[in-house]
């Protein structure tokens, strides 16, 4: 039997739980993975054009359900996802945990939360495209500006913190693109202070969010956002126990 190492998880309503794992310690498992799937996962797995990406699919699904299994004391098999509008998956529990998940690379990341929204987004690092073509079509006036004013060997660091920031908070309302990414603006130029600077439009209201930035591996850079004063985030690396 397959089974992940943790402990029972309890999650307390002031914190953050931020779980990453590494697809090669689990693609050797991904047959067994497979059979928790639900008829709709099943579909959409066959569906990838690229084996990395549905084995990739197939270990996020599994991971998730051990999660939340654990959690809420549920068999592996009672953890039905429902998809918002615009396709967060959400899981109604009666303790209101909220989870979010991102990929990248071999990195696979999930955020929890109780009664808050919560977005994450892990990007691996790539130095091989020009930072400031991407910014001025993505980013806010005010971050193409704090972008070009760093020296130009942080930009590319600044680059990726403020694309996960801003990817983890439309994440975490659930909006996907619909949510115009130059309405907002984040800080960029440390990993310890991450911040909404401002909003025009939503409730981002600044006083209200929390942003985190987390680096789980050498060349990945995750953030968090969360609309709630939390400021405590327990982290663990997810590893495989073959029972
Ligand atoms: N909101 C929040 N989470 C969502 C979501 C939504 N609307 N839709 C899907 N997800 C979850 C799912 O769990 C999904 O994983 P799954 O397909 O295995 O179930 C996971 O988020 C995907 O996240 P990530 O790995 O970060 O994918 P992405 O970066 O390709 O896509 C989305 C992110 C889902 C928000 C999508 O709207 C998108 O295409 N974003 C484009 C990225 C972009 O332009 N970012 C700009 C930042 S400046
Ligand atoms: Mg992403």
């Amino acid at each position: 039997m397959l089974s992940v190492n943790l402990e029972k998880l309890i999650l307390p309503n002031n914190q953050i739980h931020f779980y990453y794992a590494d697809i090669n310690d689990f693609i050797s498992n991904v047959g067994v993975m497979q059979e928790w799937l639900t008829a709709d996962e099943k579909l959409r797995a066959g569906q990838f054009k690229f084996q990395t990406d549905q084995n990739r699919f197939i270990i996020a699904r599994w991971l998730l359900r051990s999660l939340l299994s654990n959690y809420l004391e549920i068999d592996f098999g009672e953890v039905v996802f429902e998809y918002g509008e615009y396709g967060k998956p959400f899981f109604n529990t009666n303790q209101n945990i909220k989870f979010n998940l991102s990929h990248s690379g071999d990195m696979i990341v999930f955020g929890f939360v109780k009664n808050f929204d919560i977005g994450v987004d892990v990007e691996v690092l790539k130095m091989d495209f020009d930072v400031m073509d991407i910014a001025l079509k993505f980013f806010s006036k005010k971050e193409v500006g704090m972008l070009q004013s760093l020296p130009e060997q942080r930009r590319e660091v600044a680059f990726y913190r403020c694309w996960t920031r801003k990817e983890a908070i439309i994440k975490a309302y659930g909006s996907g693109l619909s949510f115009p990414l130059d309405t907002f603006s984040v800080s960029m130029d440390s990993d310890d202070t991450a911040e909404l600077l401002e909003a025009s439009i939503g409730d981002l209201d600044k006083e209200k969010w929390r942003l985190f930035s987390i680096r789980p591996k050498t060349d990945y850079l995750t953030a968090i956002a969360v609309n709630s004063k939390i400021t405590q985030i327990l982290f663990k690396p997810l590893m495989l126990l073959e029972l």
